[in-house]
């Protein structure tokens, strides 16, 4: 394989979405058939990566982007975990070999057009079809709860207004939503621009004043009902407007790093079949983040007030879910809509390298 081949991978698997598109990773080629990932994550600054989890299945989900960019030209792709790296810091060798007839991955020509959709979409039902595609998407290691009707979804949307209503009030939430805006953007190579958040631009305009400080929007938040207005755009309208709400759980418990890396390959399975099929997706990752926090006893805030509601939104997340020995590695919703205007983009291949190549 030549060098140029493999710029050609890692160029495509740049594409990889991430928790607020921070792409936690750099590449190192080690040799043409060798690249040593260096993951990191951002648990330091981001209260939504709850002890690096979030940073990890992005990880999962570039590996098994690296591994279907590879297929189309032909390689096999071998990831593993190198047993000294640190979980803040897990590397992962990444080796590539010519396999002969090795057919390209079908989800290969969805990488690029993969896209996150926040804003409200078409609430027509899903075919068998699609369902059972979605399904087979995934390895059986993990099960799909589909939340379909009005009612189902009536019950997430409320789930969703308390969610919001914890992260807007949050002022450990209020410093991350700060940093990963891109106000007056369409794309953002390192962050969400504007325009892809959901909001319409006079709410955008207000919210980028009321973000400017915590006083201000706690101000806002306490006296003038400052979070009902991104509330009915961000999460009310959305969780109604969609096909269905999906759970991704895992049958066992998560314990490892690799555990969470793998519910990554899995989540992009998924997502990059969404796109396949015509359909179009976001993550609502937070409420299952809470209930990381909840389930692992950590408090979230420094505000009592805010620590309490997160466990009683987990309470209610889980009577929602069997109670199995599983654990709840992605929310979504999933539905019928026009491709957005406004996207994130990407770090350049140069940024994200750390060999200097
Ligand atoms: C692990 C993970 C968690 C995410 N959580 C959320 C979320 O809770 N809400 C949301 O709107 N988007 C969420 N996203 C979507 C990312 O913000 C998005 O993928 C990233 O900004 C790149 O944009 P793109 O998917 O359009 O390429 C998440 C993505 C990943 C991989």
């Amino acid at each position: 394989m030549s060098r140029d081949t493999l710029l050609r991978i890692l160029d495509l698997a740049r594409w990889a979405p991430s928790g607020d598109n921070t792409q936690p990773w750099r590449f190192e080629i080690v040799t043409d058939h060798h690249v040593a990932v260096h993951g990191y994550d951002t648990r330091e600054w981001c209260v939504y990566d709850f002890e690096g989890w979030a940073s990890q299945l992005a990880h999962g989900i570039l590996l098994e982007t690296l591994r279907i960019a590879a297929t189309n030209f032909g390689l096999e792709t071998v990831w593993q975990l190198r047993s000294d790296s640190e979980d803040c810091h897990p590397v992962y060798d990444v080796h590539f070999s010519e396999f002969n007839g090795l057919p390209a991955d079908p989800l290969f020509p969805f990488i690029e057009k993969r896209v996150v959709q926040r804003r409200p979409m078409r609430a027509i039902p899903l075919s068998e079809s699609q369902r059972q595609g979605l399904v087979s998407a995934i390895e059986p290691g993990y099960k799909l709860q589909f939340f379909e009707t009005f009612a189902e979804r009536l019950k997430l949307a409320k789930l969703l207004w308390d969610n919001a209503h914890i992260r807007l009030t949050c002022p450990e939430a209020f410093e991350v939503h700060r940093q990963i805006i891109e106000w007056g953007s369409r794309y953002s190579k390192d962050r969400i621009p504007e325009q892809a958040v959901g909001i319409d631009p006079l709410t955008g305009k207000l919210m980028k004043w009321v973000m400017k400080k915590w006083s201000r929007a706690n101000f806002f938040n306490r006296y003038l009902l400052g979070t009902i207005l991104p509330r009915i755009q961000l999460d009310a309208i959305p969780a109604l407007m969609c096909s269905a709400h999906v759970i991704v759980r895992t049958r066992l418990p998560l314990i490892s790093v690799v555990d969470r890396v793998h519910a990554g390959v899995a989540i992009q399975r998924l997502w990059l079949t969404v796109t396949s099929l015509g359909l179009y997706l976001q993550p609502e990752m937070t409420p299952l983040i809470f209930r990381w926090y909840a389930r692992s006893g950590r408090r979230i805030s420094s505000l009592s007030r805010v620590n309490q509601e997160v466990g009683q939104l987990a309470g209610r997340l889980e009577s929602l879910i069997p109670d199995d020995q599983g654990e709840l590695v992605f929310l979504c919703r999933i539905g019928h809509s026009s491709e957005p205007k406004s996207r994130s983009i990407r770090k350049g291949l140069s940024e994200l390298m750390n060999d200097g190549s």
